[in-house]
């Protein structure tokens, strides 16, 4: 096989070298998966009219969360990278910082953030609200201590979606794969496989607080200096008390369509929380971006940068630390190819293009 040329052509690759429920872990959406269809729909459909005469690409970098970075793009924290590959996050930093893009890690990440932090990255800390506060506060403070340079909240998972194939494969976390920041081992719910259920669903339940509230996030926000984001909004009014408490950035996400099944693709909710709140903080945007002229067409929305997902674990499990890293250096190759194509000396030319969404273009 030819070497990849997209972020696509890993996708195949790793599903024929990954156990199918490992692969269903990462491709699998919640109910129908329509929202895992909708994002690449709803991007599809989004058209840029490009600029000409720019004069030329001369800057890609941008400052997202307090932290400079060489490209509008971070890596977007998913749980237990070492089920694709024995190196797991620690490659996928390795692949980050190389690219001069920050990752932000999982709460449930499968090595710690202490480790992940020791290879240098600009590591972004994303917390589950853990239903014992004490819990809550030595994540909280393990994450500080190792130097990340923000906090995101993921406040999309007040339960699992019912992802139907994890349900179907009776999924259950291997022995050697753990929540390496949670210190609850092998043994954990997430290990323990029971007929017709989601052992990780099961974990979650066990794990989370589902009442998170507004006053929770506010003495978070009392609680650490650090910058702070909150993931997975889409309603402008949610994206309005997010500023009104004082959060740095909101994500826009569906949480690459594995949350609420019925809701809309995150880039076509990306313009109505853009023009409540991007005057007032950053608007990041993930779910179904798959190449430089997805990033564009976020920025195009308004969009200060976007997270990328699944991409970069196709690439993990293909080739560690090498496969991530030359993912990451195809996608910044087609972001700036994008951005030349579309007349734009820099980012904030992008956030000036005209669009049109729709299925008529
Ligand atoms: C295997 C996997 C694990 C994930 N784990 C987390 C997680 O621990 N925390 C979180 O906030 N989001 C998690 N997500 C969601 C991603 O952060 C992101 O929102 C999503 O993957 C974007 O969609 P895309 O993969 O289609 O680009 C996970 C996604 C996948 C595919």
């Amino acid at each position: 096989m030819s070497s990849p040329v997209a972020l696509e052509d890993y996708e195949a690759r790793a599903q024929a070298l990954l156990p199918p429920q490992v692969w269903d872990f990462i491709a699998g959406g919640s109910g129908s998966e329509a929202a895992v269809r909708g994002n690449r729909q709803a991007l599809d459909a989004v058209a840029v009219y490009p600029r000409v005469l720019g004069g030329g690409l001369t800057d890609t970098r941008t400052t997202l969360l307090g932290t400079p970075m060489a490209l509008p793009f971070a890596v977007a924290p998913m749980a237990y990278q070492r089920l694709l590959h024995p190196d797991g996050e620690l490659a996928m930093a390795e692949a980050a910082g190389q690219a001069g893009v920050p990752m932000m890690l999982s709460a449930l990440s499968s090595c710690s953030v202490a480790e992940v932090a020791g290879t240098g990255v600009a590591l972004w800390f994303q917390l589950y609200w853990l239903a014992e506060r004490r819990r809550l506060e030595q994540l909280i403070e393990h994450a500080e201590d190792a130097g990340c340079a923000a906090l995101a909240v993921t406040l999309d998972v007040p339960v699992l979606g019912r992802r139907r194939r994890d349900v179907r494969n009776e999924f259950a976390l291997p022995v050697d794969v753990v929540a390496a920041n949670l210190a609850d081992g092998a043994a954990s719910r997430a290990h323990l496989a029971r007929p017709g259920e989601s052992a990780l669903a099961a974990h979650t339940s066990s794990l989370f607080g589902s009442s998170l509230s507004w006053a929770d996030l506010e003495w978070l926000r009392g609680r650490t200096s650090l910058p702070l984001a909150l993931k997975g909004i889409l309603d402008p009014r949610d994206a309005r008390r997010a500023v009104d408490l004082g959060a740095d950035a909101v994500v826009v996400s569906n949480h690459g369509g594995r949350q609420l099944d019925a809701a809309p693709a995150s880039i076509t909710a990306l313009p109505g929380v853009v023009a409540e709140v991007g005057q007032q903080c950053q608007v990041l945007l993930d779910s179904g971006i798959r190449s430089g002229t997805d990033v564009l067409r976020a920025l195009a929305l308004g969009a200060s940068g976007v997270l990328v997902g699944r991409p970069l674990l196709w690439a993990l499990a293909v080739d560690g630390a090498a496969g991530a890293a030359h993912a990451l250096s195809l996608l910044g190759t087609e972001v700036c190819e994008s951005l030349i194509l579309a007349g734009c000396p820099d980012l904030a030319a992008a956030r000036e293009l005209r669009t049109t969404q729709g299925s008529c273009r």
